[in-house]
């Protein structure tokens, strides 16, 4: 539980935009989570930076929510404070060439999507391998979010982070560490007085024919609708692809799962690396089928597969 003290800065300093025992379940795309003892939206970086120096300093637990699109939070829900970057943080603008790269600085609270848009728009390649990914660009860079066609660390060059001592610090690519579906910045992400957040980045894209980069944008966007289930409330691919080259979806599928449920949970049809909540599902009926399928599939190929989603709260 929070101390009264803390609750009462909370509310001094950040008024109407607080809100206690916010349901989880409105702010994910899996619409299933327990309340969060607080929640923030916070509207700017100096805003960002206060609440997450206080927390920090108080040793009150916060959590950053971006687009909640690769998150599972758990039915007792989240202690502390939930701070949501998607409300604020959200300018896209072209910074001045450098030699071939055109650079773009993207806020994290920023739709993926309005990102690859605006990309289109100003003839930039190097975006289109996202097309139909949901979410953030915060979330997609933590996450390092991709496809078969590419991933965030291929256009990343600089990353800006808070810490939680409340300085911002800015990294290259080169100190940072991608790998499949995740990002360390050593010294920074690995601070153990509380999470860094990421406040904006610098994607490096190049020119390209605005022609083609639509062409090309249209079909991805209409093979994604077709190979997955884009309209039901999913957090996207449940599990990550095991390593060795192996499609979770195509194990998944081997294993006889596809429309299996759980309560209110269902292995999709159309996909089944997709765990959907078709309509009344509780975080307990996913993570009970997730099980399922671990088990079933572990039990047929002897791979045991790993979430990709994030899985957080009591
Ligand atoms: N497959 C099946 N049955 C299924 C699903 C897939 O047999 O139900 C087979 C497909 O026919 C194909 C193979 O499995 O031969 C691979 O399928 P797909 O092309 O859909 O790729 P994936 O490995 O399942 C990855 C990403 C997706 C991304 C697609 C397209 C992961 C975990 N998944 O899926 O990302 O959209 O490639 O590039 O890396 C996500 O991360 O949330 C996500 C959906």
């Amino acid at each position: 539980m929070m101390k009264t003290a803390f609750q009462q800065w909370l509310q001094d300093r950040f008024g109407e935009q607080v809100r206690w025992n916010e349901p989880m379940a409105a702010h994910t795309t899996l619409r299933v989570g327990g309340p969060a003892e607080a929640y923030v939206a916070v509207a700017d970086a100096e805003a960002l930076r206060e609440l997450v120096a206080k927390c920090a300093a108080e040793n009150v637990p916060y959590f950053i929510l971006a687009g909640g699109t690769n998150l599972l939070v758990r039915d007792g829900g989240l202690a502390g404070v939930v701070i949501d970057v998607k409300k604020g943080l959200k300018d896209i603008r072209r910074l001045p060439a450098r030699e071939e790269a055109l650079p773009v600085a993207a806020g994290a609270g920023a739709n993926l999507q309005a990102l690859c848009r605006f990309a289109i728009e100003n003839g930039l390649d190097g975006m289109n391998f996202a097309l139909g990914i949901p979410g953030t660009v915060g979330g997609a860079i933590t996450m390092n979010a991709g496809t078969a066609r590419g991933d965030m660390a291929g256009v990343v060059a600089s990353i800006r982070l808070l810490t939680p001592d409340g300085r911002f610090v800015e990294r290259g690519k080169n100190e940072t560490r991608f790998d499949y579906r995740g990002m360390v910045i050593p010294g920074v992400t690995d601070d153990r007085r509380g999470q860094a957040v990421i406040v904006d980045a610098v994607l490096e894209l190049s020119a390209a024919d605005p022609e083609e980069v639509r062409t090309e944008a249209d079909a991805l966007l209409q093979e994604r609708l077709l190979m997955q289930p884009t309209s039901a409330w999913s957090a996207g691919c449940f599990f990550k692809n095991p390593p060795g080259g192996e499609s979770a979806g195509r194990l998944i599928d081997q294993a006889g799962l596809k429309g299996q449920s759980v309560g209110g949970a269902a292995v999709s049809e159309r996909h089944a690396n997709f765990i959907i909540n078709t309509g009344q599902a509780r975080a307990a009926d996913i993570l009970a089928l997730m099980e399922l399928v671990r088990t079933k599939v572990a039990d047929t190929f002897g791979v045991m597969l790993e979430p990709e989603v994030r899985i957080v709260g009591e």
